[in-house]
């Protein structure tokens, strides 16, 4: 398992956004670039404990959390087996057999997790690539497909790029070109770096685009920490592109519930926090 972050509020907020595109969108083809091991064992940190834990206690009291897709998914694997799923398991969850699959990832570790969960859930159509996710999912692109996609891209370095391959944020721009659903994640740990993806992808590409932004905030301090993501001045983010105004308006009333429902929140360090939820879009209908 090479992701240690699992479960934690950068997990919460990216895939909750997520799972609106996916049960809005409903894409036939959906490829992810990272897309980690399937299922995690839930660990009772003050990470998770103020991310997926606490956002499952809360989340009946706010009519939106209540009744979006993420809690579903996230409470009845958590009840049922104590694991958190990961992306590429939520959007198993929630396509099912009728989407095919290209997860990419380049442990073997997380690689095998995913195979065994496509079997368990028995998906005729998932190929896992132990490989560089950006190359693959550059040539999963360029197949002729004539069945509406989407690609989740959630890097660790946006910039990385394999020889002669492209970085995240370029396949990212290729991927808003194309006209395929796009969901890119980021994460930041200075208050000044807000929204950096966005303002770097605006550059790279015509396409509409739409960012929701989450940052922790309080008293302490300004510099965060997105190893441990609930420190004050940490944040993260999701971009889309080529998918449904209603789907945006979703993904936004997720985020501003998420606000409202982790307003005065006490943090890991003790202190009390806040969530800044802010939006951005480029000026073109998405
Ligand atoms: C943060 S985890 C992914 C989490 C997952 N997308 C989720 O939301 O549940 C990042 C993963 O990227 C993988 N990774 C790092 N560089 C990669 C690359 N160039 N291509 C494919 N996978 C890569 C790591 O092995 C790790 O499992």
């Amino acid at each position: 398992m090479a992701n240690r972050h699992f479960g934690k509020l950068s997990d919460v907020w990216k895939h909750a956004a997520l799972a609106e595109v996916l049960e809005r969108e409903a894409p036939l083809r959906y490829a992810e670039t990272h897309a980690g091991s399937g299922a995690y064992p839930i660990v009772h940190d003050g990470e998770r404990q103020f991310g997926i834990l606490r956002f499952l206690d809360v989340a009946a009291r706010f009519e939106v959390l209540a009744r979006c897709r993420y809690r579903a998914v996230a409470a009845s694997w958590l009840g049922g087996r104590s694991l958190y799923p990961g992306s590429a398991l939520l959007a198993m969850t929630v396509l099912g057999d009728a989407s095919s699959y290209l997860l990419c990832d380049l442990d073997s570790g997380s690689a095998a997790d995913l195979r065994r969960w496509a079997r368990e859930l028995s998906l005729h159509g998932c190929e896992v690539a132990e490989a560089d996710g950006m190359m693959a999912v550059a040539a999963w692109l360029d197949l002729p497909a004539g069945k509406p996609g989407l690609v989740h891209i959630d890097p660790f370095d946006p910039d990385a790029r394999g020889p002669g391959g492209c970085s995240a944020l370029e396949l990212a721009a290729r991927v808003a070109d194309s006209g395929t659903g796009l969901v890119y994640w980021y994460g930041y740990d200075q208050p000044g770096e807000q929204a950096w993806a966005y303002t770097r992808l605006t550059v790279l590409t015509c396409a509409p685009l739409w960012c929701g932004d989450v940052m922790v905030t309080g008293t302490s301090g300004t510099a965060g920490d997105l190893g441990r993501a609930t420190t004050p001045g940490t944040g993260f983010g999701v971009i889309l592109a080529n998918v449904q105004a209603g789907t945006v308006s979703a993904c936004t009333a997720v985020g501003n519930a998420l606000a409202n429902a982790y307003a005065g929140a006490l943090l890991p360090d003790g202190t009390r926090g806040n969530l800044t939820f802010t939006t951005r879009t480029n000026g073109r209908t998405v």
